[in-house]
């Protein structure tokens, strides 16, 4: 088996760098890997709490999306199929992501009292929020985990009711809210801090273009924007995640008696779905 291993591999493990005394590029690969599943995952949660939040506008509102994600358009009365697939693609991606952010999670706790200690001697908030990041991604590695699980393998057990019953009477509305907490946490502030590493949003022309000095004024004024937008992004997800979670354990309270029951809706154009 030893001997299977490239000698220039060896070097590279030791030494960090390549034989040829180049740094090696598969850090930086791999860091480019973390930021696009990272974004991928982003986009995906923001359109699913959206579509999630349907529910504060009626059953019917929520009905038709479920019924939009199982292809009714195409399957006659839907399928579950589509939703597993996207529920297995999205395992996968959190797989490949969460594996690279383990490569950064201090090993110990000496370690983790290191930096911690650090960034309050520096008072630097942008340190701290990676602590955080790190705490709400051991979190989600198990809730997410879970909740995808549970969805891709019970494909059809989405709905109005079926939902809400989920809420009420299996008590999951606990389970949510830590799962909402810690996702919109973890995936604005990782997005604000992969926009500050790699210069989105206007970060990287941070230099005055006349003098070719970086430009300390421009550069924290711009950070303080793409802060505010952060912070609003949270506030909002937060808002809509909370609100919806209520409404579907008041809706799960409400048909508690008739757990199991699937919903039928109510409005003549549906009815015809
Ligand atoms: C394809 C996979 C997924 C499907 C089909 C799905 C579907 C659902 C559904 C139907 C609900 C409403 C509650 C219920 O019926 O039990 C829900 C809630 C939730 N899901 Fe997912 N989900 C998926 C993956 C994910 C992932 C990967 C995340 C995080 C990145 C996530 C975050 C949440 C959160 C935070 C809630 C709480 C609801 C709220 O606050 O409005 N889900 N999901």
């Amino acid at each position: 088996m030893a001997n299977d291993v490239k000698n220039s591999d060896l070097i590279e493990l030791i030494t960090k760098t390549t034989p040829q005394r180049k740094k090696s590029r598969w850090p930086a690969k791999l860091d480019d890997l973390q930021s696009l599943t990272g974004l991928i995952l982003v986009i995906f949660l923001m359109f699913h709490l959206i579509f999630d939040s349907l529910i504060i506008f009626g059953n019917d509102a929520m009905y038709k999306i479920t019924k939009l994600m199982e292809l009714d358009f195409i399957i006659e009365g839907g399928s579950g199929v589509p939703v597993t697939i996207m529920g297995v693609t999205v395992l996968v991606i959190i797989a490949i992501h969460a594996a690279l952010g383990i490569r950064k999670m201090p090993t110990s706790y000496r370690k983790y009292k290191a930096i911690n200690t650090l960034s309050k001697t520096m008072n630097h908030l942008d340190s701290r929020l990676w602590i955080l990041q790190v705490i709400t991604g051991f979190v989600l590695f198990f809730t997410v985990t879970v909740h995808t699980y549970m969805m891709l393998s019970n494909p059809t057990d989405i709905g109005p009711y079926a939902s809400a019953d989920r809420f009420f009477s299996e008590n999951m509305w606990i389970f949510y809210i830590v799962l909402l907490v810690a996702v919109v946490l973890h995936a604005f502030i990782g997005l604000y801090r992969v926009s500050i590493k790699r210069g989105w949003f206007g970060l990287s022309n941070t230099t005055n273009s006349k003098t070719r000095t970086f430009d300390k004024k421009v550069s924290v004024a711009k950070r303080n924007n793409l802060k505010k937008i952060r912070n609003y992004l949270i506030a909002f997800y937060l808002i809509i995640g909370l609100v919806s979670i209520a409404v579907y354990t008041y809706k799960g309270y409400e048909h508690r008696d008739n757990v199991g029951e699937r919903y039928n809706p109510s409005s003549a154009h549906l009815k015809n779905i």
